[in-house]
């Protein structure tokens, strides 16, 4: 009874947040993503990575889109994405063209692609309307880096998280070992500094906290925490429509 009574109020609050995005921005490894999935599964929200558009986009230029220049060839494939985030039992799935490509875009070749297509202004012109077509249905949780300052500046409220350099390193290992994919340590290291650089560095939407963001410092406390904050300062702003959170 309980249960469903749950289900109820979530199903309710879906309906009623139908326009409400939640911007959460930060560099890799500041927990953005592990937050981001939280808030929309304890609010009902869909939820949108949108790195993984970008690596979409880096994931066909590399393996499907092979003609003309690398610009082109980039912004080609963002305009045709059809890409989608999808809860598949307790897991979300990246899905590109029908396809599984959830683990394929978590190649360490594919960030660094992710990183060179995400500098061009043509594919960040083409998946913006896509990001912003998100939240029409329901609410949505949309992590990302330039969602709190581009893609939805007027989002009443917006998180930015972010953690010491060496913690974000340390968090991305762990990561990887856990899901027994091989890495070089030291290559690592020096490629997720290049990906912060360029992220942060470059001359389209780069990677910075808005102004009104609530920020979130992640390195010394734990996700449940994490979440804690943020669901708190949620029910202050958005109490009103999302009442069983
Ligand atoms: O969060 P991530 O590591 O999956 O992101 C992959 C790349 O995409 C990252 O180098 C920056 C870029 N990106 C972006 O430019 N804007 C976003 N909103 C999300 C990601």
């Amino acid at each position: 009874m309980g249960a469903e009574k749950g289900l109820d109020l979530r199903e309710e609050s879906r309906r009623k947040s139908a326009g409400i995005v939640i911007p959460i921005d930060g560099p890799a490894g500041s927990g953005k993503s592990t937050a981001a999935k939280g808030v929309a599964e304890r609010l009902g929200f869909d939820y949108l990575e949108s790195g993984a558009l970008y690596r979409a986009v880096g994931y066909q230029v590399l393996n499907k889109n092979r003609e003309g220049d690398f610009e082109s060839r980039a912004v080609d494939s963002a305009r045709g994405l059809r890409f989608e985030c999808r809860k598949e039992g307790n897991a979300w799935k990246n899905v590109l063209d029908g396809e599984d490509v959830t683990d394929a875009l978590r190649d360490e070749v594919i960030s660094d692609m992710a990183s060179r297509v995400s500098a061009i202004p043509g594919v960040r012109a083409a998946l913006l309307d896509f990001q912003r077509n998100y939240g029409r249905k329901r609410g949505a949780v949309i992590d990302g880096r330039d969602i709190g300052t581009v893609v939805f500046p007027e989002a009443r409220l917006k998180f930015f998280l972010d953690a010491d350099i060496e913690v974000r390193i340390q968090r991305r290992f762990a990561e990887l070992e856990a899901r027994g994919v091989p890495f070089h340590p030291d290559h690592l290291r020096e490629d997720l500094k290049r990906r912060d650089e360029r992220d942060r560095h470059r001359a389209s939407a780069p990677l910075r906290k808005a102004e009104d963001a609530e920020e979130i410092q992640t390195s010394e406390i734990g996700v449940d925490q994490v979440l804690e904050v943020m669901l708190e300062k949620i029910r202050l702003v958005y109490g009103e429509v999302i009442e069983d959170a």
